[in-house]
């Protein structure tokens, strides 16, 4: 079968296990996951560097395969899907912000955030148009030409960011993402992440080592060692965060 529902339709691990490498070199990254992770909520992924954060992002996604266990995302379970049933799937509903940010050093910070439209068909045009708002947003609309050589980490990040929201995918997967950037830019990417997550039927997951990014995340989940610790719910202060945003745009 290759549809099956999680109890509330947003993203369920079951058992799942990552081993990379054989013999001497063999490292187990996930040692048996359980976590559901409910719609319309902004999750936060914290954890020691190498407990398995991007690991399990990556399974989640369906970028990579867990060695055993099973992952549903909105009912669908992506290890049964054929290759190119993954990547049609991937493209629609999922948006990636990667550690690295690996965007295409070719193409300029408009082209980079408008791969994902052109992907799923929208025409060139289009799609550049909405990619400028969208970096607008991110506050590099005097950006859109360069490249990504000429722009620092910070704003690559951004266009990294950019890119993972523009097609409003209901799955979306940040890895660190306001690793590079300033306190103020912290703010606005993590507003702008969680003005996405907190709509019905989104899922967000954000891995994040930054102690600035905590008070937006209504449920922390806590990893360790290839396991899930803990999973907090916290309630959130939408006035504060507003505030101290205006505050420092100011
Ligand atoms: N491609 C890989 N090959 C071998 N080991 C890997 C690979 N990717 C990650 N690991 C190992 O798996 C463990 C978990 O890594 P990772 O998921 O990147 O952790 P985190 O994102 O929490 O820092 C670490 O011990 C890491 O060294
Ligand atoms: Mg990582």
């Amino acid at each position: 079968m290759v549809s099956e529902n999680s109890p509330d339709r947003g993203v369920s691990c079951k058992g799942l296990t990552k081993e990379y490498g054989q013999g001497q070199s063999r490292v187990l990254a996930l040692r048996g996951v359980e976590l559901d992770i409910p719609p319309g909520k902004l999750n936060l992924l914290t954890g020691p560097s190498g407990c398995g954060k991007t690991t399990l992002i990556s399974v989640i996604a369906g970028t990579l395969n867990p060695t055993a266990g099973e992952v549903f995302v909105f009912g669908i379970n992506l290890n049964r899907l054929s290759k190119k049933k993954v990547t049609a799937f991937r493209a629609k509903n999922i948006g990636f912000v990667f550690q690295q940010f690996n965007l295409l050093p070719a193409l300029t910070a408009q082209e980079n955030a408008s791969v994902p439209l052109v992907i799923n068909g929208w025409t060139k045009a289009t799609a550049l148009k909405r990619a400028a708002d969208v970096l607008r947003s991110v506050g590099l609309g005097d950006r859109l030409n360069s490249l990504p050589s000429q722009l620092s980490g910070g704003q690559q990040q951004r266009v990294a960011i950019a890119r993972g929201l523009i097609h409003e995918p209901r799955l979306l997967v940040c890895d660190e993402p306001t690793s590079a950037v300033d306190a103020a830019s912290g703010h606005a990417i993590m507003q702008l992440i969680r003005s996405v997550a907190i709509l019905p039927n989104r899922v967000a997951i954000v891995v994040t080592h930054d102690q600035r990014v905590l008070p937006f995340g209504d449920r922390i989940i806590a990893m360790e060692d290839g396991h899930v610790l803990s999973v907090k719910n916290q309630e959130i202060d939408v006035a504060r965060l507003n505030g101290k945003l205006e505050l420092e745009n100011a």
